[in-house]
């Protein structure tokens, strides 16, 4: 499963390069709002540090303007993908793009119907948010493993899962298990991967353990 950083903190992203564990990056509005930094400045930054794709958002609400908006990003980078709403103005402007050889992420994905759609729409990714399900007395996962059966069933293998909208490190687990293709998740919740608390109590035992080892060369 391939991880992507889903923030607008270039720092964080530099971090997650340093491990060697990215694959790409998911922005929304509200991350970049969060930087408080200008978006080409951000949008500049992030595309020449990833080498895989870089989801950066249209905020029209007509196909029309998402179309306009989607061709701007696409000049910013080879590996932008353009992030489109679930409506159907939306996939009317998914079907534009991808043929113009511009792939398109759909967001706002909250059921398998809408995954469907995406898919026959043409999508290269479409993003459930699985948090927002959860944070409303719904079971996020379950639209995962749905989605993931449909597109078993008939063979989609064009339109990549998403799974977004991530809040701790048992989601990217669950999402695993079931074989999503990607998990895009915050920054603390790919730092809380690394760790477990048997391995901090392993690595003091050993420091300890090897100063007692004779003849040590470092
Ligand atoms: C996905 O692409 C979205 O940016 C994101 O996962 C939304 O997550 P949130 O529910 O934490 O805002």
């Amino acid at each position: 499963m391939q991880f992507f950083l889903d923030t607008g903190n270039v720092e964080e992203i530099k971090q997650a390069l340093e491990w060697g564990i990215l694959d790409g990056v998911t922005t929304n509005p509200t991350l970049i709002a969060k930087t408080g930094r200008p978006f080409m400045e951000v949008a500049k930054e992030i595309l020449q540090l990833v080498d895989g794709p870089v989801s950066l958002e249209t905020v029209s609400k007509d196909a029309e303007g998402m179309v306009k908006e989607g061709k701007f990003l696409a000049e910013l980078g080879d590996n932008v993908v353009v992030k489109i709403p679930m409506t159907p103005e939306g996939m009317k402007a998914v079907q534009i793009l991808e043929s113009e050889g511009i792939p398109t992420n759909v967001t706002l994905v909250f059921s398998p119907a809408q995954a469907l759609i995406a898919a026959k729409a043409g999508a290269s990714f479409v993003s459930p948010f699985i948090g927002r399900l959860d944070d409303a007395s719904s079971d996020g996962m379950k639209i995962i493993r749905e989605i993931k059966q449909i597109f078993d069933n008939y063979d989609i293998t064009d339109t990549q899962i998403i799974v977004a909208s991530v809040r701790h490190p048992m989601h990217v687990v669950e999402a695993a298990l079931i074989g999503a293709d990607i998990c895009t998740m915050p920054f603390e919740v790919m730092k809380k991967l690394f760790y477990h608390p048997l391995t901090d109590k392993g690595i003091e035992l050993f420091i300890k353990d090897w100063e007692k080892v004779p003849g040590r060369p470092f």
